[in-house]
């Protein structure tokens, strides 16, 4: 790669220059790592134009609308791949071989049960708490109870932490639910898929046979491969924030899931949905687009809009297809579909959200899917986090596996008072 070199007068001082690294795809970054010598910072608050970390997972063109996971594209991975699969290439760089394969998912398989005593630990939880709540709480509670793979510094602790990450998250996932519901919790099958085991502790009861239709299978796949990673958005940054302190691989997933949780990242799908309800019939949209115009009102489209994306969300467009192909096959009629195209049709002609690049993002259509599957609408932003710690443990990973990472310690403008003096409370 070329030498490039940046060039930047800062006040008082002789222009310095500044080097230019150069990834595979994508904008050059300037690497600014010693200006604090100088006395200067730069100051980027939102991370508009900040790369955090070098990374070799994900890569998106918002520009573009291109989301390719270690190279190969989304749209490929969904229609041609697996949900374990993709674990796999997120995780060890490569597609498996068959081999590589069976034996990456029999060693998931041997994982999927959590300590029995977790279940006792949920019963401390109200029946009403949000499956979110939950989900934090009890993540972060792995951390008690699997204290053998706790040394991040030993690579094999990180591999054995990633699996049982993996394999538990599904099981952990239909136990909120379960739980909020007074239902019983049911234990993992291991002679059914990944997203056919979650179906079945999620919906099967002990008093009945429960079988798993394949279609809401290939589907509850689909929207798993679709979460599965998003490069540096705040819940992977999280993720990496806290596992540079050295935290363990459970408390760093927690905060991720924390940060997930937000209607602003992975809440949008909850969010979304609570908003064609709210919407209701096709005729109060027009009302519902002028509020989202409206700079006084603080309502906001959810579902529509992405940081990195100024076109369509290329996972929107395949969240689109098996959107319809669900519905269609499961024949269901849902008018907050009818309510979801029209808005979909309104606000891509619409002049506010062309002229601001706002397209419909994932989220506003993997919620319809998981309405019509049978999941309640509180469990959609668990579902996000259970496909999404693939990608978190493995951005976790690889920062861990560069040699001579750095705890992250970001810094800034200081614009409070001077120091003065303190002054007794009788004289204040
Ligand atoms: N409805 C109406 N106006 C919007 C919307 C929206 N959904 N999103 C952005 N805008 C406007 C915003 O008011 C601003 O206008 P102006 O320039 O006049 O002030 C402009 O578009 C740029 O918005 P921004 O907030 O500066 O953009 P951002 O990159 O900081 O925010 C976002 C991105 C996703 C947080 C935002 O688009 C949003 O709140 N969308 C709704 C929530 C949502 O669907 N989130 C899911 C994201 S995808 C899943 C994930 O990765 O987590």
């Amino acid at each position: 790669m070329a030498d490039l070199k940046a060039k930047l007068e800062l006040p008082g001082n002789d222009a310095i220059e500044l080097p230019v690294k150069q990834g595979t795809e994508g904008f050059d970054v300037i690497d600014i790592s010693k200006l604090g010598s100088k006395g200067y910072f730069t100051f980027d608050p939102g991370f508009l134009a900040t790369a955090s970390c070098e990374s070799a997972i994900t890569y998106i063109d918002g520009d573009q609308g291109i989301l390719l996971h270690r190279g190969y594209p989304i749209e490929q991975l969904a229609v041609e791949s697996s949900y374990l699969e993709l674990c796999y290439a997120l995780l060890y760089g490569e597609l498996p071989t068959k081999t590589q394969f069976d034996e990456f998912m029999s060693t998931v398989k041997a994982h999927t049960m959590v300590h029995e005593q977790l279940a006792f630990f949920f019963r401390g939880f109200r029946r009403d708490a949000h499956p979110m709540a939950m989900l934090c709480g009890v993540t972060g509670a792995l951390s008690a109870f699997y204290q053998d793979s706790l040394d991040v510094n030993d690579a094999r602790h990180r591999e054995i932490a990633a699996y049982r990450l993996v394999s538990k998250m599904p099981t952990l996932a239909a136990m909120c639910y379960k739980y909020s519901i007074g239902q019983p919790f049911v234990y993992p099958r291991n002679d059914l898929s990944y997203a056919g085991n979650f179906l079945s502790m999620m919906f099967a009861v002990p008093c009945e046979e429960y079988k798993v239709n394949p279609i809401i299978e290939r589907a509850m796949d689909r929207i798993f491969i679709l979460h599965a990673d998003h490069e540096q958005n705040a819940s992977t940054s999280t993720v990496r924030l806290a596992g540079s302190s050295g935290a363990n691989p459970f408390a760093c997933i927690a905060a991720g899931i924390a940060s997930l949780w937000g209607p602003a990242h992975g809440g949008a799908n909850e969010a979304c949905l609570r908003m064609l309800e709210e919407i209701g019939t096709v005729d109060r949209i027009p009302e519902f687009i002028e509020r989202a115009k409206d700079k006084n009102d603080s309502f906001r489209l959810m579902g529509f809009g992405h940081r990195v994306y100024k076109n369509f969300d290329p996972r929107a467009k395949v969240m689109r297809e098996t959107c319809h192909e669900v519905l269609s096959e499961l024949k269901v009629n849902d008018p907050l579909l009818d309510v979801a195209m029209e808005l979909e049709r309104i606000a891509l002609n619409d002049e506010y959200f062309i002229s601001k690049k706002l397209y419909p993002n994932v989220d506003f259509y993997s919620g319809i899917i998981m309405k019509a599957i049978g999941i309640p609408t509180s469990m959609f932003t668990v579902i996000f986090a259970l496909a999404r710690t693939v990608g978190w443990i493995s951005h976790w990973k690889e920062m861990l596996d560069q040699p001579g990472h750095k705890i992250s310690r970001p810094r800034q403008l200081y614009t409070g008072e001077k120091s003065r003096d303190f002054v007794s409370i009788d004289k204040r």
